[in-house]
């Protein structure tokens, strides 16, 4: 039914989707939870094929689809790009064709988002992005959530991000936009910002802001947030830890943010350099656990809204 439809549903960027929808995304992931937890988990995608492409290692991103999906009836199969002809150069074109004899959505982690555009393109199947070079919007769904669940609305709050410029953040700056809070994104002054981050930044400059100062950027702040300063491809150097360093996660800097702060990181974390073991394990502040499990309840209320079942 879907195969060809003009409207089918991607799930590539926070800021292709509108708010309603994603509010309608959240709801039904609390609701997920809630059925989880009674064991009573929906049928919804019966007889559903996901297949999952990764061309990046993944443990919290694999897991939850796989489970995901099952728990609500449909099944999956994934698929490690360098054991496939991709590694031997069969196009994605031909790729995403055959896949869409057998499968009915797609689920791509991609070194290239312009990817994700391709796989969509030549299958006409609902692709959602499990992490580009340029956005983790997936992500960003379950740490509302997450947030949420701990404390409220994040309507009005003001998050902080420190340390790299990468794929979560640009999300997180998309969900500043949307959502309606403020994000200061705290980073060495030496750091390149891409044209694209660039760009999100100047166009949502009611929300974000930028600082280099940590102090200045994490008073008052009702969130911190961190994530590895080498994503997956990029090498780390010890200059570039020393440049780091004074933008690391540590009880001085969550003393600096309003008393019933909250930490967050997408995981996984290289404990010692963007956060400290004191800040990650802090039980009453700390929600990377959560983060970690909403993916789940988030990537069944994706999967459903992608295939209009929501
Ligand atoms: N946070 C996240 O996407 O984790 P994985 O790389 O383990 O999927
Ligand atoms: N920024 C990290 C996120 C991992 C989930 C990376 O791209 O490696």
């Amino acid at each position: 039914m879907l195969k060809g439809s003009k409207l089918t549903r991607n799930f590539l960027n926070l800021s292709d989707i509108n708010k309603s929808q994603l509010m309608g995304i959240l709801k039904r992931a609390i609701d997920l939870k809630k059925y989880r937890k009674k064991n009573k988990n929906p049928a919804t995608l019966r007889n559903i094929n996901l297949a999952m492409i990764f061309e990046k290692p993944s443990t919290r991103t694999r897991v939850s689809f796989e489970l995901a999906i099952k728990e609500l009836g449909g099944r999956s199969i994934i698929l490690d790009e360098a054991t496939t002809h991709l590694s031997r150069g069969e196009t994605i074109s031909d790729t995403a064709r055959v896949l869409s004899k057998y499968c009915n959505i797609l689920m791509i982690r991609t070194t290239n988002h312009k990817k994700l555009i391709e796989y969509h393109r030549y299958s006409k199947l609902p692709v959602i992005n499990g992490l580009s070079n340029i956005s983790h919007p997936c992500q960003i769904l379950a740490d509302i959530m997450a947030y949420n669940e701990k404390r409220g609305s994040i309507r009005d709050r003001k998050f902080v991000w420190m340390g790299d410029l990468n794929n979560v953040l640009f999300s997180w700056v998309e969900a500043a936009n949307i959502f309606n809070f403020s994000l200061n994104i705290c980073f060495p002054k030496l750091m390149k910002v891409s044209k694209g981050l660039k760009e999100k930044i100047k166009t949502y400059s009611n929300n974000v802001k930028i600082f280099h100062n940590t102090k200045l950027a994490c008073k008052d702040s009702d969130c911190i947030i961190t994530d590895t300063w080498f994503s997956m491809g990029k090498k780390p150097t010890n200059k570039l830890i020393k440049v780091f360093k004074p933008y690391q996660v540590n009880e001085k800097i969550m003393s600096i943010a309003k008393k019933n702060a909250v930490f967050m990181h997408c995981l996984p974390a290289t404990r010692g350099n963007e956060v400290t073991e004191e800040v990650i394990d802090n039980s009453r502040y700390s929600l990377v656990w959560s983060e970690a499990e909403n993916r789940l309840h988030i990537q069944k209320a994706i999967l459903e809204w992608c295939l209009k079942k929501i």
